[in-house]
């Protein structure tokens, strides 16, 4: 089978610029998983569904039409044929997504339209369960982490536009994020049997590109 590489991990450990890059360097296909969950809870929001209701979330699973792109270098995503590349990275969304994504409705929708994705293979795909739950057979898994204060430098970073989102900010909001990510019920994020943990604190982009091509490598 086509290789699948499964890249898990905490929000800002570099997860989407690396997966990107590994894609590119071994002309694979990408899929952001986090980017569904993004557009499914910014489509809840929009239709003005209480996030924090579980039961009305779950009533709703199956009505928005996500579509993801896989082209590594223009990742594309749409909901109901509306392009929502931009408003899924607010952080109104990004406040809103665990809520979202801790219903089992919108887990089973979306796992079933990603392993439609995944297909036939030849793709990194990111997110949080991909190794243990999306693709468990993935020939590779990587669990990428890095130090909380490595992470959320580099999400203020990305959200350098939005003048609420200082580091201190960032850093809390992302912490319960991930608090809410690995203790919820469904799926949480954990560490897959048989991944390769690489800490990306003290890695270059390129460093940590580089070690995940060499396990692509290793496996043919
Ligand atoms: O990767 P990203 O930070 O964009 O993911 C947004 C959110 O989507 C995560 O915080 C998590 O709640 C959810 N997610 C998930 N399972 C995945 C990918 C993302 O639950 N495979």
């Amino acid at each position: 089978m086509p290789l699948v590489i499964a890249m898990d991990g905490p929000s800002g450990s570099g997860k989407s610029s690396a997966s990107k890059g590994v894609a590119r360097a071994l002309g694979l296909r990408y899929l952001d998983t986090g980017a569904m969950y993004r557009a499914m809870t910014w489509w809840m929001l929009d239709r003005g569904v209480p996030v924090e209701d579980g039961a009305a979330v779950a009533a709703r699973a199956l009505d928005p039409e996500i579509v993801s792109g896989t082209d590594p270098d223009a990742p594309a995503i749409t909901v109901d044929g509306v392009d929502v590349a931009g408003p899924i990275r607010t952080r109104e969304v990004t406040n809103a997504v665990s809520a979202v994504s801790a219903v089992p409705a919108v887990r089973t929708r979306l796992v079933e339209l990603q392993r439609e994705i995944i297909g036939a293979g030849g793709i990194v795909v990111e997110g949080r369960d991909i190794g243990t739950v999306v693709a468990p057979d993935a020939a590779v898994k990587v669990y990428l982490t890095a130090s909380e204060e490595a992470r959320a430098a580099r999400r203020a970073k990305d959200l350098a536009a939005d003048p609420g989102a200082s580091v201190t900010v960032t850093r809390a909001e992302q912490a319960r994020r991930d608090r809410l990510d690995s203790t919820r019920k469904a799926s949480p994020l954990a560490k897959a049997a048989g991944a390769h943990e690489i800490d990306s604190t003290e890695l270059s982009l390129a460093e940590v590109i580089e070690a995940v091509v060499r396990l692509a490598k290793e496996h043919e």
